[in-house]
């Protein structure tokens, strides 16, 4: 089935929040948006308030706010009266231990319960939430950590004592480790979590945020350097919300599964924020992605908008479309998916398999929210990103003498940029103002992305314009890999690239140059892929590993991912003229 356009019939879309784009687009404005929500009390405003006391105090705190599906189908089930409770509990713990305003928790955890009380605790306590990805090794973690300055940790006693106890010494902003899953005595200089959760009151008057108040870092890759942690304010609660609304159709009375890991930044926004701001119910499951189970989820738990990523439709595609025939997924109402570029084919399979399609939308880590979508009440073309929320102005741009302008033409390609000044925008890079500095240029915010508009308006993506890697839906930053493989003695120099892979989009591969001395053979090989994998965690380590006698670089020395990736592939070399002579 090839279609270039699949129509929305009035039927399709009864009772949407946006029912008609353009009207939509046109009226929006910000304030009204941020009058759907409360502010505290006193004044102020505060994610965790938005997200779950303001329903407690409007009395709707017996409706189920998360139910947790453990890795053996065990259910736990919290109202949002329970959920206030148990995080404020959480601010109690922080307060206790004289946690302050500003200062910085970080997590390090599966998706347990305690990870969905931690971060919205660590909200109402004024304090600024860091999640860490819990397939992490110990360099991420590190990294991380160190950049934030890192005063709480929470996380499970088996990951301390792998992950992050070997280097604790070196971190000495450091001063309290909350630990889940304490086996009997926590180990030195650290707290067990469930003992001091069970002491702590249940009332906690939130600490007053203002707007522009940090609240969320979330950390990811750039090509160079060091991570970034971009940082996002409570005001970001109001583009939480109405892309809830808009982009995923949140309504009060919906089931919702975001399937993302609150690791990354979709998890955080989606798997937390926004579901919760709009009263609905989410589904978290802790296990991994499994076909059957994850039909078994839509259907037992009646799931009626599903929000979930291109790698794992990919996975489902592979299973076939026969199974979901095998379930009663007559409550799913919408599909959407982020994170990588959504196959048409996979729009068409959803058809497909579910009877509807699936609604691909765009954003970033830097945009805390979605910026463009596909909506329940618009024509999907497959293979698009949809159009700007309402509130979002984008374009399509290019430098020219180092002026960056705007490209009107239907379907040229350029960068993808937006206005600046909506309020998930992120307000900084962690001690990293040039590289912040560098998202701007003239009344633009760069996203890195190339992209072209069609004349309707709609949005296709090209590529990146950087050589970051997008795998399983994560990016992997080639210099952290790098890094990673250059403390290993036999490597003398190394490129990481991301290519193409039917499953996760793309896959990391290392080219490695070794130094005199060390033979390129089998064991050489899976010593060094074993070694990224322990230092990395396998959300980041390379899959594979090739040896070369020596990789292309540029005059300056900079190793030419670009052409390796090239050489690799067989495409065009492009543009080699800052390539050094090979013959050493
Ligand atoms: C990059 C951002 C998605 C938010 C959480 C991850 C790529 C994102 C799409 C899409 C093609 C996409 C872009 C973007 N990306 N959505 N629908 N189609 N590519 O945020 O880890 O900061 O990644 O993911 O390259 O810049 P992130």
């Amino acid at each position: 089935m090839a279609l270039d356009r699949i129509r929305k019939r009035p039927e399709d879309h009864a009772g949407a929040n946006l029912d008609d784009y353009e009207r939509c687009a046109a009226s929006f404005s910000w304030t009204q948006a941020r009058s759907l929500l409360d502010g505290l009390p006193g004044g102020g405003l505060n994610i965790a308030h938005e997200a779950v006391d303001r329903h407690v105090q409007a009395g709707r705190g017996g409706k189920l706010a998360l139910r947790w599906i453990g890795r053996d189908d065990q259910i736990r089930d919290f109202s949002y009266a329970d959920l206030a409770a148990q995080t404020s509990r959480f601010a109690n713990v922080l307060a206790q231990f004289g946690v302050g305003k500003g200062e910085r928790v970080y997590s390090l955890l599966g998706r347990s319960p305690e990870l969905y009380i931690a971060a919205l605790g660590t909200l109402k306590n004024g304090s600024v939430f860091s999640p860490l990805f819990s397939a992490f090794g110990p360099e991420p973690i590190k990294a991380r950590m160190s950049i934030g300055g890192a005063k709480v940790l929470i996380t499970s006693e088996a990951f301390y004592l792998r992950k992050v106890e070997p280097w604790r010494k070196e971190l000495d902003s450091l001063a309290l480790v909350l630990l889940t899953e304490c086996s009997g005595n926590p180990p030195t200089a650290t707290v067990d979590l469930a003992a001091v959760m069970t002491a702590a009151s249940e009332t906690f008057e939130t600490v007053r945020t203002e707007p522009e108040d940090m609240a969320l870092v979330h950390f990811t890759s750039g090509t160079t350097g060091r991570p970034k942690g971009a940082v996002h304010v409570h005001e970001a609660v109001v583009a939480h919300h109405i892309t809830g609304r808009f982009a995923l159709d949140l309504h009060a009375d919906d089931i919702f599964w975001c399937t993302a890991d609150p690791g990354w930044i979709t998890g955080t926004s989606y798997g937390i924020v926004s579901p919760l701001t709009n009263g609905a119910t989410m589904i978290v499951d802790q296990a991994e992605f499994d076909a059957e189970r994850w039909y078994r989820i839509l259907q037992d738990q009646k799931v009626t908008v599903w929000y979930t990523a291109p790698t794992a439709i990919r996975m489902l595609m592979k299973a076939g479309a026969q199974i979901p025939k095998r379930f009663d997924l007559s409550r799913l109402r919408f599909i959407s998916s982020v994170g990588e570029p959504l196959n048409p084919e996979a729009v068409v399979w959803g058809v497909e398999a579910f009877g509807k399609p699936i609604h691909d939308n765009w954003w970033q880590t830097e945009t805390g929210g979605i910026m463009i979508s596909n909506y329940p009440a618009m024509d999907v073309k497959p293979g698009s990103m949809g159009r700007p929320l309402p509130g979002i102005t984008a374009g399509i741009v290019e430098r020219r003498n180092g002026e960056i302008c705007e490209i009107d033409k239907p379907m040229a390609m350029g960068e993808l940029a937006l206005r600046p000044g909506w309020p998930s925008m992120m307000r900084a890079y962690l001690h990293e103002e040039e590289r912040y500095r560098k998202c701007f240029a003239g009344g633009w915010y760069l996203t890195g992305d190339l992209a072209m508009r069609d004349a309707d308006g709609y949005y296709w993506f090209v590529g990146r314009s950087d050589d970051v890697i997008k795998s399983a839906g994560h990016l992997v930053g080639p210099f952290e890999v790098e890094s990673a493989l250059m403390e290993h003695p036999a490597v003398a120099e190394v490129g990481v690239i991301g290519l193409p892979d039917p499953a996760a989009g793309e896959m990391v591969k290392a080219y490695v140059a070794l130094k005199e001395g060390f033979e390129a053979n089998e064991l050489l090989r899976k010593e060094l892929l074993g070694h990224a994998r322990k230092r990395l965690g396998p959300a980041v380590a390379p899959k594979d590993i090739a040896f070369r006698q020596n990789l292309p670089k540029t005059r300056s020395g900079k190793i030419m991912r670009r052409l390796l990736k090239a050489r690799e592939l067989g495409l065009p070399e492009g543009d080699i003229s800052t390539l050094e002579s090979e013959e050493r």
